[in-house]
């Protein structure tokens, strides 16, 4: 299985901090939050990993990451995103990359306490389809939201007003090597954007979506007061813990 970071976006919702920056460049308490999105893969046994930039500092992930040695990694794969086309777009990018094989795709500004490692390896062995990762949270507005019932995950619902359970879909995915096939088929959502959402329901229809419930802490670090979570979090106790 490769991993994909996407760390792309404008980090609209921290402007003026990325004003002159990648969110992802941005410190989240001792190292810069592509850290641990690097880390989450790497201990989960994902190795080889491409990361999805873009814009004006996109140049600054080859001069912080490099070939990724900090991490134990031997290389690190790169490649740019043109314009704001959204997570599912931005994913499209690693297709030639992928080149068939499965994938687990990390969102560069999702932190988590504990290890993914066993989800990963359950997905090698799930025979098609692909895996979110749900946790419950006390403001799912803010993210896609689902049900699972008799351990059948149902349609996701992106950032409902009223949400009708408080199962958030985390930023971590993984995909069989139909995903960029599914990625042809989306059309842009009301906020001009491919959606990650749609690609996951895809699955959903088609009834190859698993799921694993997140042990220990998870947040996002988009907006100023989950940035500030995730380095309280960090501090307290660290991330990407090995079990
Ligand atoms: C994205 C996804 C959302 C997911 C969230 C996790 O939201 O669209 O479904 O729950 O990441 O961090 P965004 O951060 O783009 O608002």
């Amino acid at each position: 299985m490769k991993g994909v970071i996407l760390a792309g976006g404008l980090g609209t919702r921290l402007f003026p901090l990325t004003k002159i920056t990648n969110k992802h460049l941005l410190p989240v308490y001792d190292r810069p939050m592509i850290y641990y999105p690097i880390e989450s893969l790497v201990r989960a046994g994902v190795e080889d990993i491409m990361i999805v930039t873009g814009g004006q500092n996109s140049g600054e992930f080859l001069r912080l990451l490099g070939n990724g040695s900090d991490f134990g990694l031997k290389h690190l794969n790169y490649t740019y995103q043109e314009g704001e086309g959204g997570i599912a777009e931005a994913l499209g990018l690693a297709r030639h990359w992928a080149g068939g094989d499965r994938l687990c795709v990390v969102l560069g500004d999702n932190l988590i306490e504990n290890n993914i490692r066993g989800a990963v390896e359950d997905f090698r062995a799930q025979q098609k389809g692909a895996k979110i990762i749900v946790k419950e949270v006390p403001d799912p507005e803010r993210f896609g939201v689902t049900r699972i019932t008799d351990g059948v995950v149902g349609e996701i619902v992106e950032k409902p007003k009223e949400p009708d359970t408080n199962l958030a879909v985390i930023g971590i995915y993984m995909y069989d090597e139909r995903v960029f096939d599914v990625i042809d088929t989306l059309v842009p959502s009301a906020r001009g954007e491919m959606e990650i959402t749609d690609v996951n329901n895809w699955y959903v229809r088609e009834g190859s979506m698993t799921h694993d419930v997140l042990e220990g802490w998870w947040t996002d670090a988009g907006t100023f007061q989950s940035l500030h979570r995730a380095a309280d979090l960090v501090a307290r106790g660290g991330a990407n813990k090995v079990d």
